[in-house]
C-alpha cells in the first residue's frame, strides 16, 4: 500500500471530519501512506482535477471539532445509478466501471468509505468489482445492527435534549403542549434517548404504533396536574392500524420531515382542547461540533479503518461491540437495521416512570 483515498457518502453526521483526521494521521504517521480525499461521494473520483484533494497531518488540523464533512457528500452518489438530466428528463446511468478504472489510474491502492447502509451497499458492489475498500459506519439514527453505537448519535441526542429543556420552560410559562418531531426514519433511538433525558411525557417511535386516545388521556391528566406537557415524536412514528407516514413519502426530506409532528399536534389539540405548538427539529440534529464521546468513537473508527487496510481486511466495516472495536463483512453490515425493542429495558424504564409510548 502506497496511497489510499477517503470518501464520505449519504447524509452528513457530526464526527465525519474526526474520522477523516484519524485515518489520515494513522495512515501517514504509522504507515507512511499518501492520502487523498475524494470530494462529493465516490463518483467524485471521475473529476481528478477538482475533486481529489491531498490530505496530510497538517491540513487535517482542527478537523476534530468540525461539523459536517469537509469532503462534501451526496445522497445521489450511487455510481451504479447516477442521475443525470438529459433534455429536461432525469435518467440513470451506470458509471461504476469508469469509477473503478479511475481509482486504478490514480494509483489508489485502497479506499476508506464512510457512510450508512446505503453507502455500504454501494461499497460492497465496488468491492465485488475488485476495489480494495473498507467501511466506517455512520448515521445519527444509530440504527445499524452490526455496531452497538454509531458516531453522531450522541451529538444528536445532546442537541435534541437541549431543545427539549428549552421547550419545557416556554411550555410551562404558557400552559401548552409542545410536540417535538425528531429524526429517526426507521428507528426511535434519538426519540427514546432524548425523550427520557429531556423529561418528555409522551414518546412516539416507529417500533410502537401509537393510539392517539391513549396519548390524549395522559396529556389530560398531565395538564390538570402540571399545566404543560412535552410530546416527542420520531419522524417515522405511525398510528395504530395506520400507514407509515414517513416511508411512503420517500424522496425529498422537504415532504418527509414535518408531517407526523403536525398531525399528532392537531389530533392532541382536537382531543384535549389544550393549546398545542409544534417544533420540527430537523437537520439541526445533524449540524455542528461532535460531542466528546463522538470524537473519541470517530477517532477509534478511523484508526481501525487504517489498520484494517494494513491487514488486508477488505470488504469489511469497522464496528463497536461493547467497548471493543471489531469488524464485520459488508454483507453482515447491511443485513438488518437495529430497532428499539418494544419489550426491552429502555422502553420499560420509560414506561415505569410514567412516560406514555402511545399504547
Ligand atoms: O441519517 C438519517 C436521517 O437522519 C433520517 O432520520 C432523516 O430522515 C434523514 O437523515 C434526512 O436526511 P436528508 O434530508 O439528507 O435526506
Amino acid at each position: 500500500i502506497k496511497k489510499i483515498a477517503i470518501s464520505t457518502g449519504g447524509g452528513d453526521c457530526p464526527g465525519l471530519n474526526a474520522v477523516i483526521r484519524a485515518v489520515v494521521r494513522t495512515a501517514t504517521l504509522k504507515y507512511g501512506w499518501e492520502v487523498v480525499g475524494i470530494k462529493d461521494g465516490l463518483q467524485g473520483v471521475m473529476d481528478t482535477t477538482t475533486k481529489l484533494i491531498p490530505l496530510n497531518r497538517h491540513n487535517v488540523a482542527g478537523f476534530l471539532q468540525k461539523g459536517g464533512t469537509v469532503l462534501g457528500t451526496t445522497n445521489r452518489g450511487n455510481p451504479f445509478e447516477i442521475q443525470k438530466e438529459v433534455d429536461g428528463k432525469i435518467v440513470t446511468e451506470d458509471i461504476s466501471d469508469d469509477v473503478v478504472e479511475n481509482i486504478r489510474r490514480e494509483r489508489i491502492d485502497a479506499v476508506v468509505g464512510i457512510g450508512g447502509d446505503g453507502t455500504m451497499l454501494i461499497m460492497n458492489q465496488l468491492y465485488q468489482k475488485g476495489i480494495p475498500i473498507v467501511g466506517v459506519p455512520k448515521t445519527i439514527d444509530n440504527d445499524l445492527l452490526s455496531t452497538d453505537v454509531t458516531f453522531g448519535f450522541d451529538t444528536a441526542v445532546a442537541i435534541a435534549t437541549d431543545a427539549l429543556d428549552r421547550l419545557q420552560t416556554t411550555a410551562a410559562s404558557h400552559h401548552r403542549v409542545m410536540v417535538v418531531e425528531l429524526m429517526g426514519r426507521y428507528a426511535g433511538w434519538i426519540a427514546m434517548h432524548s425523550g427520557i433525558a429531556g423529561g418528555a411525557e409522551v414518546i412516539l417511535i416507529p417500533e410502537i404504533p401509537y393510539d392517539i386516545n391513549k396519548v390524549a388521556e395522559l396529556i389530560n391528566q398531565r395538564m390538570k396536574r402540571e399545566g404543560f406537557a412535552i410530546v416527542v415524536v420520531a419522524e417515522g412514528a405511525k398510528p395504530l392500524g395506520g400507514s407509515h407516514s414517513t416511508l411512503e413519502k420517500a424522496g425529498s426530506s422537504v415532504e418527509r420531515l414535518g408531517g407526523i409532528g403536525y398531525k399528532v399536534a392537531a389530533e392532541i389539540e382536537e382531543l384535549t382542547g389544550a393549546e398545542v405548538r409544534t417544533t420540527v427539529l430537523g437537520h439541526v440534529q445533524r449540524g455542528g461540533s461532535p460531542t466528546a464521546y463522538d470524537r473519541v468513537l470517530s477517532t477509534r473508527f478511523g484508526v481501525a479503518a487504517a489498520d484494517l487496510i494494513h491487514e488486508g481486511g477488505f470488504g469489511r466495516m469497522v464496528t463497536l461491540r461493547g467497548t471493543e472495536i471489531n469488524d464485520v463483512t459488508f454483507e453482515d453490515a447491511i443485513e438488518n437495521l437495529k430497532f428499539v425493542d418494544p419489550e426491552g429495558q429502555l422502553v420499560r424504564a420509560a414506561e415505569e416512570i410514567g412516560v406514555c409510548l402511545g399504547r
